[in-house]
């Protein structure tokens, strides 16, 4: 196995009885014997049924298929590079980067490449189909099947860094996972996302006042650092406007034939709030576990 995702390994535990995984031939085990095969891509699935929270299914093969396909035209890059310029002077020796909601890894693989060539990346996906693409594509990052919502098959004080990239968030776990002082990264769709699309086709309202709500739910655990609004107009073609529109959570009430642009070529603005915070709860001892009630997570 290649030696850094070997290394993000490392920092998992058994979604069971919560002791240290370490990688056993094809497989992770704990010293109670539990045991978590890895995929021949080399994710390993540690999605454990939680009771009431327990997930859906997140993307599925379509959208990530369109995802890719925008990921790929390096429509979002500006995204990972904006987390990598305000992390980078404060970044460890061989930090850890977990990105809860990773999908295919894209950012996460851009993060860590561009932090240093030593960064190991964990990602967490609850759709077994994204972390199977990214574990064949990123062979120095480690992917695992995990719910977001519920307790993460993650030590506590691991990480230096968490993403959340238009991802569920569990701000609780995220503290719990992270080393004194490590940092969240945060990034979701501004108020002008998509603008050049929302005036021809039906697309889903933005909630209003997201930074307020997003701000309050961090509170208890991070100091916020900065909160910037990265604005990109860029011009998309037909197909990749329908890749756009349908990667996302529009793609369940918008069919392909909704999501058809007629025009050869179309502006469209990519808007994203990134707020960097850094963990300010000192206590590790105090939180242990965010339960799975916790009403501190906040859906999107
Ligand atoms: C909009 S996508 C963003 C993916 C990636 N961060 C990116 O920006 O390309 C949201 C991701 O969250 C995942 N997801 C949804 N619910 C989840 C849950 N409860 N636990 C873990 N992942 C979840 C989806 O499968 C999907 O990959
Ligand atoms: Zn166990």
């Amino acid at each position: 196995m290649q030696p850094l995702r070997l290394g993000a390994f490392a920092a998992l535990r058994c979604p069971f009885c919560r002791a240290d995984l370490a990688v056993a031939g094809r497989a992770l085990r704990c010293p109670r014997r539990h045991s978590f095969d890895l995929a021949r891509s080399g994710y390993v699935n540690l999605a454990v049924d939680h009771g009431p929270r327990r997930a859906a299914g997140g993307d599925t093969r379509a959208q990530l298929q369109r995802r890719s396909a925008v990921l790929d035209a390096g429509l979002f890059d500006f995204m990972a590079d904006a987390i990598v310029a305000a992390v980078a002077p404060f970044s460890a020796a061989s930090p850890l980067v977990l990105d809860a909601g990773c999908g295919t890894g894209h950012h996460l693989a851009r993060v860590a490449a561009g932090l240093d060539k030593s960064c190991r990346g964990l990602g967490l996906d609850i759709s077994r189909a994204a972390t199977d693409i990214g574990a064949r594509r990123f062979d120095n990052i480690a992917f695992a099947v995990a719910d977001v919502w519920s307790d993460w098959p993650i030590r506590g004080a691991v990480a230096d860094l968490v993403l959340s990239v238009f991802a569920p968030k569990n701000f609780g776990e995220a503290a719990r996972c992270l080393r004194p002082g490590g940092m969240i990264a945060l990034a979701y769709p501004g108020p002008d996302h998509l603008i050049g699309l929302r005036a021809t086709l039906p697309l889903l309202n933005l909630p209003a006042d997201k930074a307020r709500h997003y701000r309050d739910r961090l509170r208890p655990w991070f100091a916020i650092l900065s909160h910037a609004r990265l604005r990109r107009r860029v011009e998309v073609d037909a197909s990749l406007a329908r890749d756009l529109v349908l990667m996302g959570p529009n793609a369940r009430h918008l069919s392909t034939d909704d999501a058809a642009v007629h025009d050869a070529m179309l502006p469209v603005t990519l808007d994203v709030e990134l707020i960097m915070a850094r963990k300010s709860w000192p206590d590790q001892t105090a939180c242990g576990s965010t339960s799975r009630g916790s009403s501190t997570s906040s859906r999107m």
